[in-house]
C-alpha cells in the first residue's frame, strides 16, 4: 500500500476507542517478528560490545532503558552482561506474558551468539534463563532482575540523582518531538552518576519506506517542517525526522560529552537526496550528513 493511504487510514485510529487495547491484541495475534528481534539484537551488541571494549563489566551497576516496547530484549541482555540493577521504562505498559516467553525462546535459538558477544559464561546464561518463571508477567519480571516502571514518563523518573550508571535506548528517540528529548536528555542527566553513559541507537530513515518500496528513506526530508509536522496525527506513527547532527546538538546542549559515534551512511540514502529536492530546513546541509541513517551515539555526562 502506498505509504500516503496508509498514513490516512492510521490517521483515523486515535479516533477509535481503545486504540492501545486493541493494538495490544493485535500484537498478540501476530507471530513473533523474528526480524525485528534479530535487528534489536544486532543493535544491542554493537554498542554493548563498544561498553565492553572501554571496561564496562556490568558488576555494580544500575542501568536504565528508555522505550522498552513490546520485548524485554534490552533488559534481558542487560543482566546477562551482569549489570546488578536493571530498570526499563515506557510510557505505555506494553509488555504482556507471551512477549515475554516469545523472546526467551529466541533467545534461547541465539544461546552460543549471546554467550560470545556478552563475553558471558555458558553456565551463568543457562542458570539465568533456567531461573526464569513464566506463571505471569509480574513473576517473569522478578524472576528476571527487571524493574518495569510502566506507565512511567522518563521525564519524571521516580529515582534519586546520581543512582544510574548507563542509560540505552534503541529506535526510540526518533518518534519523540525534539522538545521533549531535551527533556528526556536533561531527566537523564539528573539521574546519571558522573561519567555516566548515554547510549542511543537511532533509526533516521522514513519509517514509511518499510512499507511503501516505491519511496527512499530520504523521502520525508521533501517536506516543508510544517507539512510534515500536519502529517503527524497518529502519536503511535510520529516521526521527528531529525538528523545525526540534531541529536548530537540536543546532546552536547544538555551536559554530555559526545564519547563514540558509531553512526553510519547509508550509500544509496546519500545518493538519492542528490536527487530529490529536500525542505528548506535542510537545504543547506550536506548529503553526506543528511543520509547517516543510523545514529549510534555514546555520550558521556559531564561533571
Ligand atoms: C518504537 S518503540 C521502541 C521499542 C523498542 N525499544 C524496540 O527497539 O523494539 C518506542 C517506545 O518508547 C516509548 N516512549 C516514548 N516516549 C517516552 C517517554 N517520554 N518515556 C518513556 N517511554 C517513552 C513508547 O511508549 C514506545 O513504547
Amino acid at each position: 500500500m502506498k505509504w500516503r493511504h496508509r498514513l490516512f487510514l492510521r490517521t483515523l485510529l486515535p479516533f477509535l476507542p481503545f486504540q492501545y487495547m486493541l493494538r495490544s491484541l493485535k500484537r498478540r495475534l501476530t507471530p513473533f517478528n523474528q526480524d525485528n528481534a534479530e535487528g534489536v539484537l544486532r543493535y544491542t551488541f554493537i554498542m554493548m560490545k563498544q561498553l565492553r571494549a572501554d571496561g564496562f563489566t556490568g558488576t555494580g551497576t544500575t542501568a536504565l532503558e528508555l522505550g522498552t516496547g513490546w520485548e524485554p530484549q534490552i533488559p534481558l541482555l542487560l543482566n546477562l552482561a551482569g549489570c546488578d540493577k536493571v530498570l526499563s521504562v515506557d510510557l505505555h505498559r506494553l509488555l504482556d506474558f507471551t512477549s515475554c516467553r516469545r523472546t526467551v525462546d529466541f533467545f534461547k535459538t541465539k544461546r552460543e551468539h549471546i554467550i560470545e558477544t556478552l563475553g558471558v559464561k555458558a553456565s551463568s546464561f543457562d542458570r539465568y534463563i533456567d531461573g526464569l518463571s513464566f506463571s505471569g508477567l509480574e513473576s517473569f519480571l522478578e524472576s528476571a532482575s527487571i524493574t518495569y516502571l510502566a506507565p512511567c514518563d522518563a521525564r519524571k523518573l521516580p529515582l534519586p540523582a546520581e543512582s544510574v550508571d548507563l542509560v540505552i535506548s534503541n529506535n526510540v528517540l526518533e518518534h519523540i518531538p525534539p522538545e521533549t528529548i531535551t527533556e528526556l536528555f536533561r531527566e537523564f542527566h539528573r539521574v546519571l552518576k558522573t561519567k555516566g553513559k548515554m547510549v542511543h541507537t537511532i533509526d533516521n530513515a522514513d519509517h514509511w519506506s518499510y512499507s511503501d518500496r516505491t519511496i527512499s528513506q530520504g523521502n520525508f526530508l521533501r517536506y516543508e517542517e510544517s507539512a510534515w509536522q500536519r502529517l503527524q496525527k497518529n502519536p503511535i506513527d510520529y516521526q521527528n525526522r531529525l538528523r545525526h547532527f540534531e541529536y548530537c546538538r540536543l546532546i552536547l546542549g544538555c551536559g554530555f560529552s559526545l564519547f563514540h559515534d558509531l553512526s553510519v551512511v547509508d550509500e544509496a540514502l546519500c545518493a538519492a537526496l542528490k536527487t530529490i529536492p529536500v525542505c528548506s530546513k535542510y537545504g543547506d546541509v550536506p548529503p553526506e550528513q543528511l543520509a547517516i541513517s543510523l545514529s549510534r551515539i555514546i555520550a558521556e555526562k559531564e561533571p
